[in-house]
């Protein structure tokens, strides 16, 4: 029997996480875990197996988002089984559902007989429709990375166009990540920024605007090598996250334990409400991850390469 397979990464945003969503710019990286997905002929069955090796059946929002995106393809979902994989936690900022998308579209073009190279721009057509049923309306930054970005500054323009660039470091970056607490929906916490700008307006505007600055700092920073400074800045972007209303105390005490332990920087990444701390250190990440280790949290290192 044909089988169709494809692959999407998750994402991890370093800086400009909110910011985003007004147009300012932010940075962010494909993750090599993210999804895996396959397709079959079939009666439209969706399983999705979740990290923890839970799994569940005829998600509503899953067969959604299968049904638009084979429709993309010109496939009926209803004749097609698909079976998907995630490798990063659900609903945790680490672009769970782009990830499936991709994995879940790239797995549809190569059933239909799609080949890499003109399969892409639909790929992507596919994710956008998927990410509209899972998050309303998203900036596209994690699409971007699911596709299999390295690092990258991202910016969405006026006119809905993306200024997307591939930044070079000079030196290798670790990074440590942890799940801090269960994640919160996305378009919750992107409703909750909307509510807090229509209510003050000032206030959320310069904050949103010292985002994007810190966003833009953090390119030459990056490109520079400056780990201290790269540092500094996560730590400032938490805090203006914090002062936005999207750190919790578990995301707050993820990072104190983590600079605590030695860690150069340390921020949420993703929506916040929940889910995940990145923090950046210099040398050995032993400590860090021991830190989070004896306070239940588990981690994992990325190293971004120089280059
Ligand atoms: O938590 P995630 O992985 O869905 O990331 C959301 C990032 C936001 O900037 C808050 C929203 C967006 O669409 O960019």
């Amino acid at each position: 029997m044909r089988i169709g397979r494809g692959q999407g990464c998750g994402k991890l945003i370093l800086f400009g996480e909110h910011a985003v969503v007004y147009g300012h710019g932010a940075v962010a990286f494909g993750l090599e875990r993210g999804a895996r997905a396959c397709v079959k002929q079939g009666s439209g069955a969706v399983r999705l197996r979740m990290m923890d090796g839970a799994v569940s059946v005829g998600d509503v929002r899953l067969r959604e988002a299968f049904g638009v995106m084979a429709d993309v393809f010109g496939v009926d979902a209803g004749t097609l089984d698909a079976e998907v994989s995630l490798e990063v936690p659900a609903g945790a900022g680490l672009g769970g559902s782009a990830a499936l998308a991709v994995a879940l579209s790239r797995a549809i073009a190569d059933f239909v007989g799609l080949q890499d190279g003109t399969q892409d721009a639909l790929v992507e057509r596919a994710v956008a429709l998927s990410e509209g049923v899972f998050h309303g309306s998203a900036s596209g930054i994690d699409q971007v990375a699911a596709m299999g970005r390295g690092l990258f500054g991202f910016r969405r323009l006026a006119a809905g166009e993306l200024a997307i660039e591939a930044l070079e470091l000079p030196v290798d970056l670790k990074l440590v990540v942890c799940q801090a607490e269960a994640g919160a929906s996305t378009s919750e916490m992107v409703g909750g920024v909307a509510a807090f700008r229509a209510r003050e307006p000032e206030v959320v505007e310069a904050l949103l605007e010292e985002i994007g600055a810190v966003s833009g700092a953090a390119v030459e920073a990056l490109q520079a090598g400056d780990v201290g400074q790269i540092g500094a800045l996560m730590d400032r972007n938490h805090a203006l996250l914090g002062s936005l209303g999207v750190s919790t105390v578990g995301l707050d005490r993820a990072c104190v334990l983590a600079k605590n332990a030695g860690a150069v920087g340390a921020k949420l990444t993703g929506a916040g409400g929940g889910g995940c701390v990145v923090a950046l250190v210099d040398g050995d990440a032993g400590g860090v991850v021991d830190a989070w280790n004896l306070a239940g949290l588990t981690s994992f290192e990325v190293v971004l390469a120089a280059g």
